[in-house]
């Protein structure tokens, strides 16, 4: 079987549509169909909101055509324009030779079919927390959630705020709360301004730029989210080109993966009303924080694509 080395798919100019025979690819199914093979090819990661070559395919196709991902099916039979099409081969050329996350290349990842700004500042949203925030907080005392009502839920903080995607789920998710929103880089903080500012959220959330809890005095909050960085030493040895793209700080969590954990976990009962309670995403290294932290009684949650790789605890719990 034929192979095509990396340097000889990096040093090669974007295939010209003519080349590719127009005739041959016509439609936005087809144009999905050649940016797997090409994906595939060059085997690339997919960690970034797109799970699969097909799903990031799609999503690279609908931006080029300003479509939102949902109307694919709709016009997954449709012709694309000879401008549309050399769109979309210059967008997976670039996928494919500088290994940068799709999301980079459009500026834009979906968070729960929500649309939100991104750059190379950030890293790209994906936190299964997301998720968590409706089926695990939906208030109203239903059987599982984790708070009893979420329209009384006042005060909001967001630790390690990245793009800003979670205090805005949260903002949606809490109608009556204001939302503090803590990140120490000075490149997130304005990715986040941008996007707390697109859904018209100035009003409700604060940013600040600073060391996790030290910019926001001794305020206590009725509930804590956070998704730090939490990858250790070997993992971040390990990390794909795609994750190189995204900013070191948003992964790297010390030798064993834990150093901002454990520093959230000592200071986050100052910061808890005392119904509240604290969200944190840790990846894979729930053996070694319940090693870490056994007599603290952390509820591990599941989402559709993960399991364990988040913990609940009640402030009251906490210390
Ligand atoms: C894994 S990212 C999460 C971003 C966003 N919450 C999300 O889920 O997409 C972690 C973020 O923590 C920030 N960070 C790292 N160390 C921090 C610290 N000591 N204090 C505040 N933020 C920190 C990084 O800049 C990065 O934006």
């Amino acid at each position: 079987m034929a192979t095509t080395s990396k340097k000889a798919v990096r040093g090669r100019a974007a295939p010209k549509l003519a080349k590719l025979g127009r005739g041959e690819l016509l439609t936005l199914i087809d144009f999905v169909r050649y940016a797997v093979s090409r994906f595939n090819e060059a085997k690339l990661a997919f960690a970034h909101g797109t799970p699969d070559p097909v799903a990031e395919a799609a999503f690279l196709v609908c931006e080029a055509l300003h479509l939102h991902p949902e109307q694919f099916e709709i016009f997954a039979n449709a012709r694309v324009t000879t401008a549309e099409g050399r769109t979309i081969i210059d967008l997976v050329h670039q996928r494919v030779t500088t290994r940068k996350p799709a999301a980079y290349l459009v500026n834009k990842i979906y968070m729960r079919g929500l649309p939100f700004y991104v750059d190379e500042r950030v890293i790209v949203p994906r936190s299964f927390i997301g998720e968590l925030l409706e089926s695990h907080f939906g208030g109203d005392g239903e059987a599982g959630s984790l708070i009893d009502d979420s329209s009384a839920v006042e005060r909001v903080l967001d630790l390690c705020t990245g793009s800003g995607c979670l205090a805005i789920l949260a903002a949606h998710h809490f109608p009556n709360a204001t939302i503090d929103a803590v990140d120490i880089s000075k490149g997130a903080i304005d990715v986040a301004r941008r996007n707390v500012g697109e859904y018209g959220l100035d009003g409700r959330i604060s940013l600040h730029r600073g060391d996790l809890f030290a910019p926001l005095g001794n305020t206590k909050y009725d509930l804590i989210i956070t998704n730090p960085p939490y990858v250790d030493a070997e993992g971040m040895a390990a990390l794909p080109p795609e994750c190189r793209a995204e900013p070191k700080l948003a992964f790297d969590g010390g030798a064993d993966g834990l150093d901002v954990v454990r520093r959230i976990l000592r200071d986050a009962p100052g910061h808890l009303t005392p119904h509240g309670g604290l969200i944190c995403e840790i990846g894979r290294g729930r053996e070694l924080v319940d090693e870490a932290f056994p007599e603290l009684p952390l509820l591990w949650l599941d989402t559709e694509d993960s399991e364990g790789e988040v913990f609940w605890i009640a402030a009251t719990d906490l210390g």
